[in-house]
């Protein structure tokens, strides 16, 4: 399976690819978390992209790219992997059809979760992770079965992104409707695009995303 989690953010595409690797066995290959990562061991990727991410502004497709690519080269992408938070603009959604079709692959589907933008404040104002692992809760709709105690690794430490801030989220909301939204009718006219709903519960949304999948044989 190559598939692409859509959505703004907050839309549920990191909690929802954490389902879809389990499910096929195939890699998560988070943008966010690449930078995030190289922010962290401060290497030149990371120097580039911190302020720009602190902003809540897209880094440079020609970084992102670069990234990906290099990602995708790893043996354990052979198999498929599942996108999220990339491609972000038209220029990469055009990078990654040449990156595939260079291996001679083609995307299965894009899965747009579709959101009310004003949920997306509350999701977004809420959400932390377990400082060990990085498994994701929320303090209304997703919190850890013993209070204070990571459910994966026991950890009892946990950290919320230094983006998630009212400014910088809205920088992000505006960011996806200027240049991520129109992935959309992109991805709709190559027959790939697969709505489902993202308001509904994150069980629920599971639930619709495995449906679509299996209409297409996944
Ligand atoms: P990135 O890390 O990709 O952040 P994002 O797209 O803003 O997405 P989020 O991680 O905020 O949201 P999500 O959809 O994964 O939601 P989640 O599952 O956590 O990017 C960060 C930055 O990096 C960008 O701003 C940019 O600067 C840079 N960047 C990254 N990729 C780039 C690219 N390709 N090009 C250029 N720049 C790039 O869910 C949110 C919360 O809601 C959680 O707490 C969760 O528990 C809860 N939740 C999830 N689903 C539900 C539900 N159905 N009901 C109730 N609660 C739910």
């Amino acid at each position: 399976m190559r598939l692409v989690l859509l959505g703004p953010p907050g839309a549920g595409k990191g909690t929802q690819a954490k389902w879809l690797v389990e499910r096929y066995g195939i890699p998560q290959l988070s943008t966010g978390d690449m930078l995030r990562e190289a922010v962290a061991k401060g290497t030149e990727v990371g120097r580039q992209a911190k302020a720009v991410m602190e902003r809540g502004e897209l880094v440079s497709d020609a970084i992102i790219n670069a990234i990906v690519e290099e990602r995708l080269a790893q043996p354990d992408c052979a198999r498929g992997f599942v996108l999220d938070g990339f491609p972000r603009t038209v220029a990469q959604a055009e990078a990654l059809d040449a990156m595939l079709a260079a291996r001679g692959q083609k995307l299965d589907a894009v899965i747009e979760l579709r959101v009310d933008v004003e949920a997306l404040v509350e999701r977004i104002a809420g959400r932390f992770a377990c400082a060990k692992c990085g498994a994701g809760y929320h303090d209304r709709f997703k919190r850890p079965k013993v209070e204070g105690v990571c459910d994966v690794c026991g950890s009892t430490e946990f950290t919320r992104r230094k983006d998630d801030n009212p400014e910088a989220v809205r920088t992000r909301l505006q960011a996806y409707e200027a240049q991520t939204a129109p992935l959309l009718p992109y991805y709709r006219a190559r027959g790939l695009l697969r709505t489902v709903d993202g308001m509904a519960p994150i069980e629920a949304v599971t639930a619709a995303i495995g449906r679509v999948l299996a209409e297409i044989g996944g």
